[in-house]
């Protein structure tokens, strides 16, 4: 099956176009061997399949595929129609009324119902699926058509994206060691005191001990790789409204995974007096009155860490020798509202990362990457000394911007480092602990920064999640300093005393 667009429509007129009978039919006739194919392979372009003259109103049928959609060729049309009606007629065309638009989009699979703007009705038909669309004629100018056929093709991508298992490939892997720590570090820490869960969701509390973990990863990222490499650290914004998930991608999808920020309507304390004397008479904070007082969500809070960089550089163009640019973020949590459950640190709501993130030409932000791989493979066999692999992945997401990052020869795309917890035995799930990405021209074209030479501008960022290298490192190792490798051990020196109780 093939895409198909079908729209009835008419033109509004200032007065009877019957007069113009003639000109209209010889107008038609030839629209459809010129206007109407222009741009399109042989054969391929709109078809207006009949039309009528009524008193107030010419109508009409097109027929299209994907090339000259039949809006575009509607507003064509138009244009010129109204040329001929004026000059020889003095008839003048009013607007365009769209009374059917539909768009026949091939699929393997059937789609669920759902709820899409401008979308009237949707039905799974053979091989693929109908849409009715109720849109008029700014909608047709806005291109609202060719988003909903984006978005039904993005669906249906997914759907078979889904399916299919290849967005996982090993890319490197150390020999397999020996684990003789067997427990759930978490678990571990909890009993020795290191930590304690926070009073939100998948937080925790983190005593001296993990604190002092936490700062020796950072320690030895600065040491062993950023410093030398010569990133220098920059502080990112952490409330990240949607105007910057707008142009980094995020507003695409992120909704289900963020927590929203609402502000007060006002900072008036008149205003919020009522819920100030409601929780001193009931000892309750009254959210329902608090949700009527705070405004809508403004955004989220930081849940990718490096899309807030971006204003820093949107709209500029960069000199030639200022690139590439490395830099890193360390100043702040990143929030997510993970799946359910109850889990230790290596699945939070609220964690720690260096953001480590470079831009330049494609061949520098390819470089970068490698250089980041290189010194990361460093610190986790001489230093940390964990067994761990890479692997190249692609979120569907990716894909479907035709980023596709495990095509040969196709550099885009997430690399992930995994790591085994023994507690979770042999063929236990390996742990993400950090990603390196190269994200091509996604955000430089997003916020629309601009290298001097007109070479087209990459960019790449790499997470190293503190809470998940904990996970792993203490996982394989223990919590005994006497059972750390004699590198980590140097690094963190003495480890601290933990608060005690009665
Ligand atoms: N920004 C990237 C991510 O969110 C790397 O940290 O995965
Ligand atoms: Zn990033």
């Amino acid at each position: 099956m093939e895409l198909q667009f079908n729209l009835k429509a008419y033109y509004k007129t200032s007065a009877d176009p019957t007069p113009a009978m003639e000109a209209v039919a010889a107008f038609f006739e030839e629209a459809n061997r010129t206007i109407l194919t222009k741009g399109a392979p042989e054969g391929q372009g709109a078809l207006l399949t009949g039309w009528e003259i009524w008193e107030d109103r010419i109508k009409f049928t097109l027929e299209s595929g994907k090339y000259v959609r039949v809006h575009d060729a509607a507003l064509r049309l138009k244009k010129q129609l109204s040329a001929v009606l004026g000059k020889e007629f003095k008839i003048g065309i009013r607007g365009t009324e769209v009374e059917s638009f539909t768009i026949l989009v091939p699929s393997e699979k059937e789609l669920k119902e759902m709820k899409v703007p401008y979308v009237k009705r949707m039905e799974n038909v053979r091989g693929g699926v109908l849409l009715e669309l109720e849109v008029g004629e700014a909608e047709m100018k806005n291109r609202v058509p060719d988003r909903i056929l984006t978005l039904l093709e993005d669906k249906i991508e997914a759907a078979r994206y889904g399916a299919k298992a290849e967005h996982w490939n090993l890319i490197w892997q150390r020999e397999p060691m020996e684990h003789p720590f067997k427990e759930d570090p978490t678990q571990a820490m909890m009993k020795e005191g290191w930590l304690k869960r926070g009073s939100s969701r998948g937080q925790w509390i983190h005593g001296p001990q993990s604190t002092k973990v936490f700062r020796t990863f950072e320690k030895i990222v600065y040491e062993e790789l950023l410093e030398p490499i010569g990133y220098r650290e920059m502080i990112f914004p952490k409330l990240v409204p949607w105007e910057v998930w707008m142009k980094s991608g995020h507003a695409k999808g992120v909704y289900p995974e963020i927590y929203y920020v609402c502000p007060p309507k006002t900072r008036d304390p008149e205003y919020w007096e009522e819920v100030i004397d409601h929780y001193k008479v009931t000892h309750e904070v009254p959210t329902a009155l608090i949700k009527e007082k705070i405004g809508d969500p403004i955004g989220g809070m930081c849940y990718a860490q490096c899309p807030p960089f971006w204003g820093f550089v949107a709209g500029e163009t960069l000199p030639n020798d200022e690139v590439p640019i490395r830099v890193f973020d360390r100043s702040g949590t990143s929030h997510r509202y993970e799946s359910g459950g109850i889990h230790g640190i290596e699945r939070v709501d609220e964690f720690h990362r260096i953001e480590i993130l470079w831009l330049g030409t494609k061949d520098q932000v390819i470089a970068a990457a490698e250089e980041l791989h290189d010194r990361y493979m460093h610190i986790f066999n001489d230093i940390l000394n964990i067994e761990w692999r890479k692997a190249k992945v692609t979120p569907w997401f990716m894909a479907q911007e035709g980023l596709l990052g495990l095509a040969e020869g196709n550099v885009v795309g997430t690399t992930d480092y995994e790591a085994c917890l023994p507690y979770r035995g042999e063929d236990g799930e390996w742990l993400e602990f950090q990603n390196v990405s190269i994200n091509g021209d996604k955000y430089p074209s997003g916020f629309n920064v601009k290298l001097q030479s007109g070479e087209e501008l990459w960019s790449g960022c790499s997470g190293v999640g503190l809470e998940r290298w904990a996970a792993v490192f203490l996982a394989q190792k223990g919590l005994d300093p006497e059972n750390w490798p004699e590198e980590f051990r140097k690094r963190v020196g003495e480890m601290p005393k933990g608060i005690r109780f009665l």
